[in-house]
């Protein structure tokens, strides 16, 4: 166990974080001088995405970590205890879509609206309530869930807005809408202790998980970005809300 570890470097974890949105926020982590932890289900694709982004003055460190099972969360949270005694910052980015083919409420096929929630609300408590203990020993602990514009029950809800035009979704979307509720209980919870915890909305971006979405411009470091502002604000940034590139999200 390190002596003291608030005198140690700023220690991050980012979950899901072997391609995509995940991985760009651990470049860019890394970049500010903290040593970050890439989180991966699979080691051997979070090495190969760890090993593009190390350099000398970026500490990237990979950890196995699977959200949806109990023992991978426990290990994770031992190990980033056993060598730094500390988190700084925890981005819970890791998520899933679905089979888009379970997930209309007209034929909804419950096993597809399980996993989503496994991986994308479940994982984001087991992983957060785990991490508690290290980060309230941080001077000044952030935790960034990502979640989705669509997540909002607010523009979802607006029949003449966009997203209602969606395809229905009874997974993913509902996931989501459950983690921003997620981030104002941890938020209210850890106030006193000075943890910041926020929801970043990354926007539509090119990834994996949007291959079939035609036509998308933002990229995964566009995406990254907001992740990046919440998890580095000052002691007097914002604690329980929803944020965008372009400022609060509507609930
Ligand atoms: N792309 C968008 O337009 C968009 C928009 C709004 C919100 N988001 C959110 O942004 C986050 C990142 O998505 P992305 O677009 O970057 O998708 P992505 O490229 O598919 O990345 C998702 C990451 O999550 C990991 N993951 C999935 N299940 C996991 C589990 N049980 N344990 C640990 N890691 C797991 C994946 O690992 P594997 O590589 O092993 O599958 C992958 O590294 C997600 O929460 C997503 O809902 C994305």
């Amino acid at each position: 166990m390190t002596e003291n570890p608030t005198a140690g470097p700023t220690v991050a974890l980012v979950t899901g974080a072997n391609q995509g949105i995940g991985r760009e926020i651990v470049a860019r982590l890394a970049e500010r001088g903290m040593t970050t932890l890439l989180g991966a289900r699979d080691p051997r694709r979070g090495e190969e995405a760890a090993d593009a982004l190390r350099s000398a003055a970026a500490d990237v460190r990979v950890i196995p970590l699977d959200v949806t099972d109990r023992a991978s969360v426990t290990a994770a949270a031992r190990y980033i205890g056993h060598h730094f005694g500390v988190l700084d910052v925890l981005v819970n980015n890791a998520g899933i879509l679905g089979d888009p083919a379970g997930q209309n409420p007209c034929s909804a096929e419950l096993d597809v609206v399980r996993d989503v929630f496994e991986t994308n609300v479940f994982g984001v408590i087991s992983v957060t309530t785990a991490m508690i203990p290290l980060l309230l020993r941080s001077r000044a602990g952030r935790v960034v869930n990502v979640t989705s514009g669509l997540g909002s029950l607010a523009l979802m809800a607006d029949p003449a807005g966009h997203f209602a035009r969606r395809p229905p979704s009874v997974a993913y979307v509902p996931s989501k809408t459950a983690l921003n509720s997620l981030t104002v209980q941890y938020a209210n919870a850890l106030r006193a202790h000075g943890v910041l915890v926020n929801a970043a909305d990354p926007g539509p971006c090119a990834t994996s998980l949007t291959e079939a979405v035609p036509g998308l411009t933002r990229t995964a470091a566009d995406g990254a970005a907001i992740a990046v502002r919440l998890a580095t604000l000052d002691a007097d940034g914002p604690t329980g809300g929803f944020f965008s590139d372009d400022g609060p999200v509507p609930w």
